[in-house]
């Protein structure tokens, strides 16, 4: 196998669907934008040499639908020889498109591909316009299709992860990410442009463009003991809240990945190697579980262990499900190495684009510190996890 290598990996920021910077902004143009972003950075590439753009969606219809990936790739300028498709496993849609271009990269397939991922929460609500379950199947197993935040309650109540503990954790990476901000740790956002509809004094709306630096759902001096206020909003009894759940939000991340031979004909330094990516199956109704499974078939098949691994990020869906997943793990006595600059509680989860949008903080941190190895992981809708082990390159 050859290696995989990224040299480039950017993020517009994540701003919070409906009420929002990106809520007039068209998931197209988030995704077209980003992925010229990702390709800027890298100026002695050619667009022509983009053997494919392989793009996450977890709800491909609509705005999104029409194969996103290649009418987003086209939106950027890239020449027609580029191909595009777009890519669905729910929330790990964007780390999924990075391995398959990685794979492809791996097998000497290709030379350059870009794995990207793209969620408008506004536009396409979770779920998407017309769920249509299958009629008979939903009926014996409907959790299958179960709401994601009963899953977060199955696994708080099963699993004794109270509600005190979700709301430290989360209050812990509202803290993190109000932080990160204001030291400027987020390296791998790229200003974006966005649209809003101005109301004119004739009555009509004028269409501007402004630029949006930062992710627009942190919330600084958020602290547990305002959070243990909220109500529970999944289950009456329960303890998922509006305030330790993933906020629903608008992205789009990418990354360009390259072969050794590319980079070293293109003389660049590349950031980090794709090293291993692996998904797995977990009981549907307590899918936030998956972390707890994926994550130790990807450091068993790598030979690593949890303590070789100097960063994490493991998507906060919800803070029972990644409490339960850290314990599980062994991984309490690293919490300072997980998820540093503050998780989706704060900075939002757009689904589809979550994988390459952690992708991208992951190797940004990696890079600050000097970290070997970082690994990124995130539980899957229909009960499923997925986990991917990345080195930075010297
Ligand atoms: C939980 C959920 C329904 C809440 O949606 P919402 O009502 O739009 O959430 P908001 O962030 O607007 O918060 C609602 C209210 O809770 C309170 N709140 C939320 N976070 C808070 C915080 N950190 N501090 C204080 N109050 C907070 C506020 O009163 C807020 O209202 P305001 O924004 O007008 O002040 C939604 O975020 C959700 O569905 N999350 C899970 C998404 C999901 O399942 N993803 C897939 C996972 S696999």
């Amino acid at each position: 196998m050859k290696e995989a290598y990224i040299v480039s990996a950017v993020r517009t920021p994540g701003c919070k669907n409906n009420k929002g910077a990106f809520k007039d902004t068209l998931p197209q143009d988030l995704l077209a934008f980003i992925l010229q972003a990702a390709v800027d950075k890298v100026p002695s590439l050619d667009r022509q040499d983009i053997e494919d753009v392989m793009v996450g969606c977890a709800f491909p219809e609509a705005e999104q639908g029409l194969n996103i990936g290649r009418i987003a790739a086209k939106m950027a300028g890239f020449p027609d020889v580029v191909p595009g498709a777009t890519v669905n496993r729910f929330c790990s849609s964007g780390l999924e498109a990075i391995a398959l271009s990685a794979l492809r990269i791996m097998a000497g397939w290709a030379d350059v591909a870009i794995g990207a991922g793209v969620e408008s929460m506004t536009y396409v609500p979770m779920g998407g316009n017309v769920p249509r379950p299958h009629p008979e199947y939903a009926k014996k197993h409907a959790d299958l299709y179960a709401s994601m935040g009963i899953t977060a309650e199955n696994v708080a109540r099963r699993y004794d992860v109270s509600r005190q503990q979700q709301d430290e954790f989360a209050a812990l990476s509202q803290q993190k990410a109000a932080a990160a901000q204001k030291e400027g740790r987020f390296t791998e956002v790229v200003p974006t442009p966005a649209a809003r509809f101005v109301p004119q004094a004739d009555g009509t709306y004028r269409r501007e463009t402004f630029l949006q630096a930062f992710d627009d759902g942190v919330r600084a001096g958020t602290t547990a003991e305002v959070l243990s206020g909220l109500r529970p909003v999944f289950a009456a009894a329960g303890s998922v809240t509006a305030g330790n759940s993933s906020q629903t939000t608008d992205g789009a991340a990418a990354t360009v990945l390259m072969s050794e031979a590319k980079i070293k004909a293109l003389g660049i330094q590349p950031i980090a190697k794709v090293k291993l990516y692996t998904a797995t199956g977990c009981k549907a109704d307590e899918m936030g579980v998956g972390p707890r499974y994926a994550i130790p078939k990807l450091l068993g098949k790598a030979g690593l262990t949890v303590d070789d691994i100097g960063l994490w990020e493991i998507n906060e869906a919800f803070a029972s499900q990644a409490l339960y997943c850290i314990r599980e793990l062994g991984l309490e006595k690293y919490m300072d190495r997980i998820n540093v600059n503050g998780g989706a509680i704060a900075l939002g989860h757009p689904l589809g684009c979550t994988g390459a949008k952690l992708c991208a903080t992951l190797l940004a941190n990696m890079q600050a510190k000097g970290v070997q190895y970082g690994v990124e992981s995130m539980c899957i809708g229909g009960g499923m996890g997925a986990a991917a082990l990345f080195e930075l390159c010297n």
